[in-house]
């Protein structure tokens, strides 16, 4: 489907599960500008998303978003060459709002839209960053539904080099959050009660680094912390112990798999990205470790680990100036593999 490359200014929406996300990126001049609603606060009240609570929240609030966002770039509609949104993967209610807005701006603009997968979003966010990496490179994905390990050639030129066999990280600090008691989302909060614990207080298993290979799984070590809470006294040091705890093996796990990772790709650039990259232990981890191994860590802005529209703009103005786009039809693809996309050569 190859057409002549959008060059103006490309409008992303990002609504795959409960954050609003728009954002407008120039292939010339970068992020003109980014604007995120998130619906943590509603959700909270659940324990986690509720997904038709979700996908009405987005239609609440899209619309409004798209033009504090235009505003904020300093054009109006008139001056978008494209539009992209997420397609997927992701929750169907919530991608079908995004898709069906994006592809009927586009529609009434007579301009191109792209479908864009999530995943490819976060992967290339560390690109919207000052000094970018340069493919080839190796990518860990680590957001609340994926855990990944990837090989990067080049823009949509990726090979799976490792998966979640059970739980996504993300989705593992979710839970021993939730049982410790800490509010939703997980992750930012225990990380933050994993300053105040002790790192080797309990020693949980660092998940299948007794094994070769590239794949992760974290239920045995959900259960080692669902274990050592109910014996223990649930006194606030323990609580802060276990969180220190669990996240230490967490993060000596996927630094562990990403040393392996480069080894067997031969490769001394490592890109992190996902929710679970916003981690400052991670981060520390990884700067440690390549310091000592000889490889260098290109992280996004913390607010970009987390889902933004800002990385759906830029994925779509990178597919849409290679002359990639949809035809008229809102489709979402709410299963979506990474490694089947196709590459974008501009
Ligand atoms: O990428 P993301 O915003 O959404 C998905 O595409 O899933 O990732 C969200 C996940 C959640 O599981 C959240 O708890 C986790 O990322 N997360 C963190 C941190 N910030 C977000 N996990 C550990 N430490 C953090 N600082
Ligand atoms: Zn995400």
């Amino acid at each position: 489907m190859a057409a002549a490359g959008v060059s103006k200014p490309v409008l992303g929406v990002e609504t795959s599960c409960d954050e609003t996300g728009v954002a407008v990126y120039d292939p010339a001049r970068g992020l003109l500008a980014h604007r995120l609603y998130s619906q943590a606060a509603m959700h909270a009240e659940y324990g986690g998303v509720v997904p038709e609570l979700a996908s009405r929240d987005h239609v609440r609030k899209l619309l409004p978003l798209i033009e504090a966002t235009l505003r904020e770039a300093g054009i109006g509609m008139h001056g978008l060459g494209g539009v992209a949104y997420t397609a997927g993967p992701g929750l169907a209610g919530a991608l079908l709002v995004g898709a069906g807005v994006a592809r009927a701006l586009a529609w009434a603009l007579q301009i191109p839209a792209l479908g864009v997968h999530h995943m490819e979003g976060h992967l290339l966010a560390p690109l919207l960053e000052p000094d970018p990496p340069q493919p080839p490179f190796v990518a860990l994905l680590v957001s609340g539904g994926h855990s990944m390990l990837v090989n990067v050639a080049g823009i949509g030129r990726y090979a799976l080099l490792g998966d979640t066999l059970d739980d996504a990280a993300g989705e593992a600090f979710d839970k021993t959050a939730m049982l410790l008691g800490l509010p939703y989302p997980g992750g930012p909060a225990l990380a933050e009660l994993a300053t105040r614990g002790r790192r080797d207080a309990f020693a949980f298993t660092r998940p299948l680094l007794d094994r070769p290979g590239l794949d992760f799984s974290f239920s045995g070590l959900k259960t080692q912390v669902l274990l050592a809470w109910q014996r223990s006294d649930r006194s606030a040091g323990v609580r802060a112990d276990i969180a220190a705890g669990f996240e230490a093996a967490m993060v000596e796990t996927l630094v562990e798999k990403c040393r392996r990772a480069l080894r067997a790709a031969d490769s001394t650039r490592l890109v992190v990205a996902g929710g679970v990259g916003a981690n400052r232990a991670l981060r520390e981890a990884l700067a440690h470790s390549g310091a000592q191994d000889g490889f260098r860590t290109w992280f996004p802005r913390p607010e970009f680990c987390t889902d933004n529209g800002a990385m759906i703009a830029h994925v779509g103005a990178l597919r849409l100036a290679a002359g990639q786009q949809g035809d008229a039809a809102i489709r979402i693809r709410p299963r979506w593999p990474l490694d089947s996309l196709e590459a974008a050569v501009a």
